[in-house]
């Protein structure tokens, strides 16, 4: 069976799918982009990711006048189209195709590529490990740019060492958040601590939904930077993303988290976000 993405008006073969060399994404990295769970052919917190992907496109100034109903309509389409039970959506948007000069053109139609594939997903995940590393990026890491290249690096750190996932930590020796994924911790009062929403962080929707899942349950969360030593002596360190959902981290870097097995605050969130989402 083959696969079926959206380009630009067009649904399209997977692999015949494509830009032209001069889309300012690829020239520049110039969008921004989004990614969305699919589970049981439902599309997770779908009006949280398109009010960040408007915030997005409008920290950058690119105008982008497509309606939620729209972007919902192609979304499912790509899921049942690729007969997805459980998967994942990317959308990317950039500022469309123009001579490459590094302002912004006019009069260009943005460009909007949608990509779908299925993926497993269970209720229990094993507990990975983790590595610190320096977080090098710009100073809006609240927008959700494809400009991704130190967080391939720190990834590719992470690869290297065996690692699931790359810490990012500041120069001010606080940790922003994962490669890929946002970080929190359980203290020895069992509190929540997660760093809070700022232009140090990709403020993650699925840390949003989760935040709201946790009072509910009446977790105490605390949003506030924390640094490597606190997250190695924390009861339990867990990542949240579309992709990792709740994944419990047990290591990081040569240091075991608590005895080093999956605690049960991560385990009892990520069931809890996963039957919120039935
Ligand atoms: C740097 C970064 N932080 C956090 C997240 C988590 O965001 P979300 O929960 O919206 O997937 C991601 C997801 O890709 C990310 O790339």
């Amino acid at each position: 069976m083959s696969r079926i993405a959206y380009v630009n008006g067009r649904y399209l073969p997977h692999k015949n799918a494509s830009v032209h060399i001069e889309d300012r994404g690829y020239q520049f990295g110039d969008g921004v982009y989004e990614v969305v769970l699919v589970l049981n052919k439902n599309l997770i917190d779908f009006e949280g990711h398109y009010t960040r992907l408007k915030r997005s496109l409008s920290e950058i100034s690119l105008d982008f006048p497509i309606s939620e109903t729209v972007i919902k309509q192609i979304f499912k389409r790509l899921v049942r189209s690729n007969h997805i039970t459980n998967g994942l959506i990317y959308l990317q948007v950039t500022r469309g195709v123009a001579d490459r000069a590094h302002q912004f053109p006019t009069n260009v139609p943005p460009a909007l590529v949608v990509t779908a594939k299925p993926t497993l997903i269970t209720k229990t995940v094993a507990g990975k490990k983790a590595i610190t590393t320096a977080d090098q990026r710009w100073d809006r890491r609240d927008i959700k740019t494809i400009q991704l290249l130190p967080n391939c690096i720190a990834k590719q750190e992470a690869v290297k060492h065996d690692a699931f996932e790359a810490i990012m930590v500041m120069q001010d020796g606080t940790i922003t958040e994962g490669a890929s994924s946002n970080l929190w911790m359980v203290d020895k009062d069992n509190q929540l601590v997660t760093r809070q929403a700022s232009n140090a962080i990709l403020n993650g929707i699925t840390k949003l939904s989760l935040t709201n899942i946790a009072s509910i349950r009446q977790y105490k969360i605390v949003e506030r930077p924390f640094t490597v030593e606190e997250a190695r002596e924390a009861k339990e360190l867990f990542v949240t993303s579309a992709t990792a959902i709740v994944t419990p981290i047990i290591q990081l870097n040569d240091d075991l988290i608590a005895d080093g097995n999956v605690g049960p605050v991560a385990l009892a969130l990520r069931s809890a976000y996963l039957e919120n989402t039935r």
